[in-house]
């Protein structure tokens, strides 16, 4: 492997039926546990692995991001997720993520420089909106708009030319939230904002959602910190779902910009990217305090398919680091507008509770980073449609810096995997008219 070192350590697999014993190498990581390469497995023992949901695989090798769920622990690129939240800000996270580094004062100069020459997107684009219905959902106008830059940068898209690749991750980095921002402004029947970029990423963006032709916009610096941070907490999270989903499309060396559209299609999904849509769709159906009770016992009922939004997670079996940020980031933002939602003090409610329920103590079900991310977007105005956008906005950087670090992997292949097949076999074909 690329980067692991190399060790003379070694697991050995059975086959109780034959008697058959096999060696397979033991790779040790930098952080984290140990894998072991089965590259080998299929063709020395004819067997696959069976791990659905990848509980139990690593998919690649990485240097982006780390997180130990036990600890509650998230790095990127070894720095913690909370000193960069507090200590940086977006446009410093996609520079460490992209570049591994990070910037020094010069080249965070240029990287800014670099992102906002880019925010503009292509007038015709703006021609692709009409096609679509104003009450689309905006995940739906992302995913097409996004994958529509492919037809748009004809020059960022061959994956073998280093610069051209640096191109079309400036280019996403610059452009998501432009089209994000149009894919509100369309929603709500107001001119599209074009880009500002003497303003920070964050204030850009709030700028061109916010903003109106017809009168100046106000900055709100916390408002503006609030969204940055939001940006920050999401910027990449390992092998997730719609990170996996990149890296499987650029696998077969499809192009980045419909890569990253395939991203914003697996992020979409409520157990995914979806889920802070789906905290404050939830609280708003439990209404009040009085009714947690029967909530929880409901989340907690096998034969219901109700499940608590914003709790649990799949590598985290500790307090999501991220939570705790955002919840801090949430009271400040509530503070700043003078905003007393109900909605907050039943989630404070829920969190109470839940966090002393046996139940889930015994899982190890803490609040993860959508429990508060969709109460602070309501707060800003954001509409509880938008929120998966914003998520998708953050990503974008994680998508592109994994979908980068695969391509120039040596042994980068198309990924292909296998089954346990359970279908039926040899079955005869039975004509038309003898069918039944
Ligand atoms: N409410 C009640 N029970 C739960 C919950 C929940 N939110 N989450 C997990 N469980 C139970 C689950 O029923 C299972 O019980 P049992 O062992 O008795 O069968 C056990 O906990 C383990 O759950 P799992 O479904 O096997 O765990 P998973 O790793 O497959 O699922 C998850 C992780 C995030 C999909 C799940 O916890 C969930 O659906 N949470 C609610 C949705 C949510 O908040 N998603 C946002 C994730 S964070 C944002 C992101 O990174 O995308």
């Amino acid at each position: 492997m690329g980067n692991a070192p190399q060790i003379k350590k070694t697991v050995t697999l059975t086959d109780n039926e034959t008697g058959k014993t096999y060696e397979f190498p033991i790779v040790d990581g930098s952080e984290g546990p140990r894998v072991i390469d089965i590259r080998k497995l299929y063709a020395e023992t004819g067997m696959f692995t069976y791990d659905p949901g990848f509980t139990s695989t690593a998919s690649c090798e990485s240097g982006l991001t780390y997180i130990d769920g036990d600890q509650g622990i998230l790095l990127h690129r070894g720095y913690s997720i909370k000193d960069l939240a507090e200590k940086s800000d977006f446009l410093e996270v996609c520079h460490l993520l992209l570049n591994g580094e990070l910037p020094n004062p010069a080249q965070k100069k240029e990287f800014n420089h670099l992102v906002t020459m880019h925010t503009m997107v292509h007038e015709q684009m703006q021609f692709f909106f009409r096609g679509f219905r104003r009450d689309s959902h905006p995940m739906a106008v992302m995913v097409g708009c996004v994958g529509a830059l492919s037809a748009f940068y004809h020059d960022s898209l061959n994956i073998d030319d280093p610069k051209q690749r640096e191109i079309a991750a400036f280019r996403l980095i610059a452009k998501v939230p432009t089209i994000a921002a149009m894919v509100y402004k369309y929603s709500i029947g107001q001119p599209f904002m074009y880009p500002r970029n003497d303003l920070s990423y964050a204030e850009n963006f709030l700028y061109m959602t916010f903003g109106v032709p017809s009168e100046p916009y106000k900055i709100n610096p916390i408002l503006a910190r609030a969204m940055d941070r939001i940006f920050i907490l999401h910027a990449d999270h390992e092998q997730n779902a719609s990170t996996s989903t990149v890296r499987l499309a650029g696998s077969s060396r499809a192009n980045p910009f419909a890569c990253i559209a395939s991203g914003i299609a697996s992020l979409w999904g409520p157990a995914h990217g979806g889920a802070n849509e789906a905290v404050l769709a939830m609280l708003n159906q439990i209404g009040d305090k009085s009714r947690i009770p029967e909530f929880i016992a409901r989340s907690k009922d096998k034969n219901d398919s109700f499940r608590l939004m914003g709790f649990g997670h799949r590598v985290y079996k500790n307090y999501d680091p991220r939570a705790q940020i955002m919840r801090d980031t949430c009271y400040e933002v509530l503070k700043e507008l003078n905003i007393k939602d109900p909605l907050l003090e039943l989630a404070m409610e829920l969190e109470k509770i839940a966090l002393s329920d046996p139940y889930f103590i015994e899982k190890k079900l803490y609040p993860n980073v959508d429990f508060y991310s969709g109460i602070i977007l309501k707060a800003m105005g954001f509409p509880t449609n938008m929120f998966t956008v914003l998520f998708a906005v953050a990503r974008t950087v994680g998508w592109i810096s994994q979908w980068n670090e695969m391509i120039q992997e040596s042994s980068q292949k198309i990924g292909r995997p296998r089954q346990l097949y359970t279908g039926p076999v040899n079955r005869e074909f039975i004509p038309m008219d003898k069918r039944k």
